[in-house]
């Protein structure tokens, strides 16, 4: 069985710098709130009538198969997580097939709905299906367009200044030597909180049909004998389609289930915190970083963060940060390097790969 390795990593954000002064037009909060609470400064949303979310991931996905010296022909499988698909269904998978131009090779692909934790789930995928021996170069994509789908009133402002648009993404292929390997991945998920961070609608909620769910959801009943309306007046009106956040009970259970997923990481390679060189965490909140950071006493040259340039970008925070931190030379050959994710569902997941 071999293990696998990332062959080609590349992203892309778009040229869109939207700075919290400029939020601040809309909503009331300000640069000084926004900072400290989450460390962010700016962020990147789409270009008007030229970007979405299929478009930002075929830019990212032709660097990372560039850079694993392959033909974008010769990939055999995709796995695209996305929180904020182009539409709801047919998933964003087959649309990047479409946008790189590959239908022809009618290869398979799937789509992840795990959120923050997506792009670490995929991955997961990805390397079972490579130790398997089922593919040999499977593209992986962790792509937000979260600009077109948030409350730029007062109202939304808990949770609309964190969130940012971008891609990233990577090519998976078996690996050849004692460098360069997935060394293992861990997922978990428990769903007691799942509405904590949520978009709720539209959606077929009918079997949580009970009073408090009708007036907090915006349900309604049907004009016909079965089934409850997919989308309501009343949740367009007051703004039920949006995302929520319980930002504190997020906060409280990401500082605890990060540390907890690397060090089982960790022991299950027999390795322990200190052989850490670099640590990946989901881009989430400054705080919940530098959090984690302390837990684990890790120095600030074994973390990298970059929200402070592009917000929380969701799935496409890990491949974004890993390609920037390898870009800029903090990822060598030989490196034990950490990737952890926490978030909606909830859902976690670390890996660790041998770089
Ligand atoms: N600008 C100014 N004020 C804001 C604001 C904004 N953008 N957003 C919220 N506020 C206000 C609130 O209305 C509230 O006002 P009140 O005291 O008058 O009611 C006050 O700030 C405090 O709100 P609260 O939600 O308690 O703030 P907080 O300290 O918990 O910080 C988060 C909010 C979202 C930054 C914080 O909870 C957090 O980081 N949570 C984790 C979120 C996260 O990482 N999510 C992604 C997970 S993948």
């Amino acid at each position: 069985m071999k293990n696998s390795k990332i062959a080609g990593i590349g992203y892309y954000v778009p040229k869109n710098v939207v700075k919290n002064e400029d939020l601040a037009r809309y909503m009331e909060t300000s640069d000084e709130w926004i900072q400290e609470r989450t460390g962010i400064k700016e962020r990147r949303y789409v270009t008007k009538h030229e970007e979405n979310n299929t478009i930002l991931a075929a830019k990212a996905s032709r660097v990372a198969i560039e850079r694993a010296g392959i033909n974008k022909e010769d990939i055999d499988f995709i796995i695209y997580a996305t929180l904020s698909p182009d539409y709801y269904f047919p998933g964003c998978g087959v649309l990047l097939q479409r946008e790189l131009g590959i239908s022809k090779t009618e290869i398979g692909a799937l789509d992840i709905r795990n959120q923050c934790s997506g792009f670490i789930y995929s991955l997961s995928i990805a390397d079972q299906f490579i130790k398997s021996g089922m593919y040999k170069n499977i593209l992986v994509v962790g792509s937000e367009v979260h600009s077109g789908g948030l409350d730029f009133t007062t109202r939304g402002r808990g949770v609309s200044v964190i969130f940012g648009d971008g891609a990233g993404a990577v090519v998976v292929q078996p690996a050849d030597g004692k460098n360069r390997k997935i060394l293992t991945t861990k997922l978990h998920s428990d769903g007691s909180d799942a509405e904590e961070l949520a978009i709720i609608n539209p959606g077929f909620h009918g079997g949580h049909w009970d009073e408090e769910n009708i007036e907090k959801y915006g349900y309604e009943e049907a004009s016909q004998e079965w089934g409850v309306p997919y989308v309501t007046e009343k949740m367009v009106k007051d703004g039920l389609c949006y995302p929520y956040m319980h930002g504190q009970n997020v906060f409280k259970m990401a500082v605890k289930k990060f540390p907890e997923v690397i060090i089982e990481a960790l022991e299950d390679q027999g390795l322990a915190k200190e052989n850490i060189d670099m640590l990946i965490p989901h881009q989430a909140n400054i705080r919940i970083s530098q959090f984690v950071q302390k837990t684990l006493g890790l120095s600030d040259d074994q973390v990298f963060n970059n929200i402070q340039k592009y917000g929380n970008t969701t799935a496409a925070s890990i491949p974004i940060a890993l390609c920037e931190a390898w870009e800029a030379g903090k990822i060598k050959e030989g490196d034990l390097v950490c990737l952890a994710a926490f978030g909606s569902g909830f859902t976690w997941g670390s890996a660790l790969i041998r770089w």
